[in-house]
C-alpha cells in the first residue's frame, strides 16, 4: 500500500506561488492526467471505504474537487451519492452553512430531503487545508439528522491543522 500511496505522491505537482504568493498548490488534476496512478488512488479509496466497520449509505463529496472521486466511491459501494454544492448551484429546498475563508466567507449547501435521518455518511473531498469546508459540509450533514461516518481525503495539509475542526473521523492518503 505504501508503494502506491508514494506512486500517487510522486504524480501530485507543486506549483509555488499559486493562487497567491507563499502558497505551494498541490495540483490533485496532475493524478488524473494518468490513468494508471488515477485508477490505483480509486482503487485505494474504495478498498478503504470497504473496510470501514460502519456500513456506508450514502457518500457526500464536496463541490467541486470533491466530485472527481465521490461519484467513484458511491458506484463501487451501490449507495446513493448526494453533492455538496456552492451556494445558488442546487435547485428545490436546500439547507445552508456558512465557513469563514481568509477573508470573508463562503456557503454550502444540500438538498433538504436528500439523506434521511440517521444514515450513515461518507464525507469526500480531494484536499483539507484549514478544514473550513469540510466542517460546513459535516455541519450540514448533522442538520438534516444523519451521521457522518467518516471524512475521506486525498491530501492532508496537517501545518494547517484542519482535523482539529472537525468533529468526525478523518482519513487521509497523502500527508503534507
Ligand atoms: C479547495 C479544496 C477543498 C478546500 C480545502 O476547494 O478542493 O475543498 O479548498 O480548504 P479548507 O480546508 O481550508 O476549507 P476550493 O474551495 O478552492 O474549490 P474547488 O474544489 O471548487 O476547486
Ligand atoms: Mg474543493
Amino acid at each position: 500500500l505504501s508503494e502506491k500511496i508514494e506512486l500517487i505522491r510522486n504524480h501530485v505537482q507543486s506549483f509555488p506561488d499559486f493562487p497567491k504568493p507563499g502558497v505551494l498548490f498541490k495540483d490533485i488534476f496532475s493524478v488524473l492526467r494518468e490513468p494508471k496512478v488515477f485508477s490505483v488512488l480509486c482503487d485505494i479509496l474504495c478498498k478503504h471505504v470497504k473496510s470501514l466497520p460502519s456500513k456506508i449509505e450514502y457518500v457526500t463529496a464536496l463541490d467541486s474537487r470533491g466530485f472527481l472521486f465521490g461519484p467513484i466511491i458511491a458506484l463501487d459501494q451501490q449507495v446513493p451519492f448526494v453533492p455538496i454544492r456552492k451556494k445558488g448551484k442546487l435547485p428545490g429546498d436546500i439547507c445552508s452553512a456558512s465557513y469563514k475563508l481568509e477573508y470573508g466567507e463562503d456557503t454550502l449547501e444540500i438538498q433538504a430531503n436528500s439523506i434521511p435521518k440517521g444514515a450513515n455518511v461518507l464525507v469526500v473531498d480531494d484536499l483539507l487545508a484549514t478544514g473550513g469546508s469540510l466542517s460546513a459540509a459535516c455541519s450540514l450533514i448533522e442538520s438534516i439528522g444523519a451521521k457522518t461516518v467518516e471524512c475521506l481525503i486525498v491530501m492532508e495539509l496537517t501545518s494547517l491543522k484542519g482535523r482539529e475542526k472537525l468533529k468526525a473521523p478523518v482519513h487521509s492518503l497523502l500527508k503534507y
